[in-house]
């Protein structure tokens, strides 16, 4: 047997095409374009690239974009003064800081300067603890994304038992409470789980968010389950050339998976297009418009 391929670029777009839709709407009847501010702070390479990633999807969709690029060595004030400045502009109805940030900086207390209406990272306390809680919050972009991407293959994941490998505040914790949210029963396991195997086994959902690159082997996985890779890892072959690999052995696993993301294509085209749907969100929220459509 092998896996049906979950198309998350497609997915991604069709999103976008549906997010754009809604902007235009926003603008003509309500004169309101929606306004994500993204912060980078340093040089790191791979952020550099999502960072343009997002400015650019951003624009297409029809909203406005506002790059924020601070040296690595910037003062905590300083920036805590930056998000206070987004936080009062009137065009800016979402700030995402990219993480992660450099080490002399206290990513806690940046995270709870931010607005939490313009928080489209769902960080904030206020905003985990809500969607801890069950009660409508913007929540983090990859686990919406990851819930979406589940959707476009089990209508319902109602009593399906999943598995989130990974207990992170970006991805892991968050997926876990949207999935309680959808009724499924969850189990998350982490660095210090035993008998990850076993636990993997009876999973009719396998979530990989720990950053290992293929950890996840066919003989772990039900066959027929749904596997979601949130891993983005390079590894450098013995010629030297580098490739893109995510957490789940995918030349394995697809044998054995019912569906499965593949990496690159699968949950990362669909971090940015929540990004955008959360930002539409805030935006209509902030302006006291009715909850979009998408
Ligand atoms: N770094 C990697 N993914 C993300 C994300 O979703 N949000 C932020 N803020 N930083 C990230």
């Amino acid at each position: 047997m092998t896996a049906r391929i979950i198309d998350g670029k497609r997915i991604a777009a069709e999103l976008r095409a549906r997010v754009a839709d809604e902007a235009g709407r926003a603008r003509r009847d309500h004169g309101l374009t929606p306004g994500l501010a993204v912060v980078l702070v340093g040089d790191d390479p791979a952020s550099q690239v999502y960072v343009r990633s997002k400015h650019r999807l951003t624009q297409e969709a029809g909203m406005a974009s506002f790059e924020h690029v601070l040296p690595a060595d910037v003062a905590q004030d300083e920036l805590l003064a930056l998000i206070a400045r987004l936080n009062r502009d009137p065009l800016v109805h979402g700030i995402l800081v990219q993480l992660p940030l450099p080490k002399s900086l206290n990513t806690e207390a940046v995270i709870n300067a931010i607005d939490p209406a313009k928080d489209v990272d769902g960080l904030h306390p206020n905003n985990a603890g809500r969607l801890a809680n069950g009660f409508a919050a913007l929540s983090p972009c990859t686990p919406l994304g990851c819930i979406i991407l589940t959707k476009s293959v089990h209508a319902s994941l109602q009593g399906m038992n999943a598995i989130v490998i990974g207990r992170s505040n970006l991805v892991g914790r968050p997926l876990l409470q949207l999935l309680l949210n959808e009724n499924a029963t969850v189990t998350i396991a982490h660095s210090r789980s035993r008998e990850l195997a076993t636990l993997c086994a009876r999973a009719d959902l396998v979530y990989a968010a720990v950053g290992k690159a293929e950890m996840v082997r066919s003989d772990w996985i039900k066959p027929g389950a749904t596997v979601i890779d949130v891993g983005i890892n390079r590894l450098v072959d013995a010629d030297g050339k580098a490739r893109l690999v995510g957490d789940v052995d995918f030349a394995e696993v697809s044998q054995v998976a019912g569906a499965i993301t593949p990496v690159p294509g699968g949950v990362g085209p669909m971090t940015v297009a929540c990004l955008l749907v959360n930002t539409l969100r805030a935006a209509s929220a902030i302006a006291g418009l009715p909850k979009p459509a998408v």
